[in-house]
């Protein structure tokens, strides 16, 4: 993990191992200072416990009067997001500018509109790489083999929600590519991956990655459809045909119908549970009768989505598509 996120470029230092402990109390200085310790009265208590009480750097208010800022800059809102993300990129992001006082802040944005803009950004948490969980993608392999050998002359349509810098719907491209190497039985393969991360989609675009994003991919699979430049690898021809990448919100809704598989990752995690339920429904009625939906390992269906989809691999979170 270090290691991908070194060669993703999304940290903002590099340290040996004994000047972190430093480094984190300098960027955090309220954490440093906390002498309480969790299991404390005090750090027990509800209050202490919110995840705004842990960023005392942060003013209370401090959120919420740059959420609707964001909004306008960006037409994100953050407000269904869990807090708890937003707070810790906020501080470190204070820190970074070597800004304590919400009201510092504050007059930067005002002089700066575009920090907001890279606000937002920093808000988005778009970390990624190839075949992440590569158990739970042998079994969707399993999945999607079925519904190919079960769905007729259907086009294999695919839509990958989050999709940060790209890695997830090139993962899925492969896997299809490859179930269907014998002809492709005349079937049109479309993914399409979306985020609202604009840097990211750069580089989903582009196609060229770093090899500590592919730890969990096979040899034959990184000689096959990549060609190696110096440290760094570029997708081959095949994959760009039928990945594209647009930026957009996921709430807009899909940008395409009649979905074979939507490959929903390592988002609904950041979302509180009504933003989750909506973002499902809406996936639900984009799927095909049979369609998958495939989740990330800490992620799964909550009360409001469970009538709506059958498990097919609860462990491995893929469903189909109910009703
Ligand atoms: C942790 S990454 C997941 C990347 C990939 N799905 C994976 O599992 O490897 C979460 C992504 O969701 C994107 N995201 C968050 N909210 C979004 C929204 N409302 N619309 C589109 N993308 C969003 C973020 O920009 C980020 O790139």
């Amino acid at each position: 993990m270090p290691g991908a996120a070194i060669e993703a470029r999304v940290i903002d230092r590099t340290l040996p191992a004994g000047e972190i402990g430093r480094a984190l109390a300098e960027m955090f200085p309220s954490h440093a200072r906390d002498p309480s310790g969790p299991s404390s009265p005090a750090a027990s208590s509800p209050a202490v416990n919110s995840p705004a009480a842990r960023f005392r750097d942060l003013a209370p208010d401090e959120l919420e009067r740059l959420l609707p800022l964001v909004l306008e800059a960006s037409g994100t809102d953050f407000g269904s997001y869990k807090e708890e993300t937003r707070l810790r990129r906020l501080e470190s992001r204070k820190s970074r500018l070597d800004l304590r006082a919400a009201e510092d802040y504050l007059a930067l944005v005002r002089r700066h509109p575009d920090e907001l803009r890279r606000l937002q950004q920093r808000f988005l948490v778009s970390v990624s790489s190839f075949f992440r969980d590569r158990a739970a993608f042998r079994e969707l392999e399993r999945a999607l083999a079925q519904w190919l050998a079960t769905g007729g002359a259907e086009a294999v349509r695919v839509w990958v929600p989050g999709c940060a810098s790209g890695e997830e719907a090139y993962s899925l491209a492969i896997l299809v590519l490859e179930l269907l190497a014998s002809g492709r039985q005349g079937r049109e393969v479309r993914i399409v991956g979306t985020d609202l991360n604009s840097e990211a989609l750069k580089v989903a675009a582009r196609g060229i990655f770093p090899r500590g994003v592919f730890r969990e991919m096979e040899p034959d699979l990184l000689a096959r459809y990549f060609t190696g430049h110096g440290p760094d690898f570029e997708i081959c021809l095949s994959l760009r045909e039928v990945v594209k990448f647009e930026q957009g919100d996921v709430f807009a809704g899909p940008p395409l119908a009649r979905l074979a598989l939507v490959s929903c990752r390592n988002l609904l995690i950041y979302l509180k549970t009504h933003l989750q339920d909506r973002l499902l429904a809406s996936i639900h009625r984009a799927l095909l009768p049979k369609g998958l939906l495939f989740l990330g390992e800490a992620e799964t269906l909550g009360p409001g989505s469970v009538p709506l989809f059958t498990p097919v691999d609860s462990r491995h979170r893929i469903y189909r598509r109910r009703g």
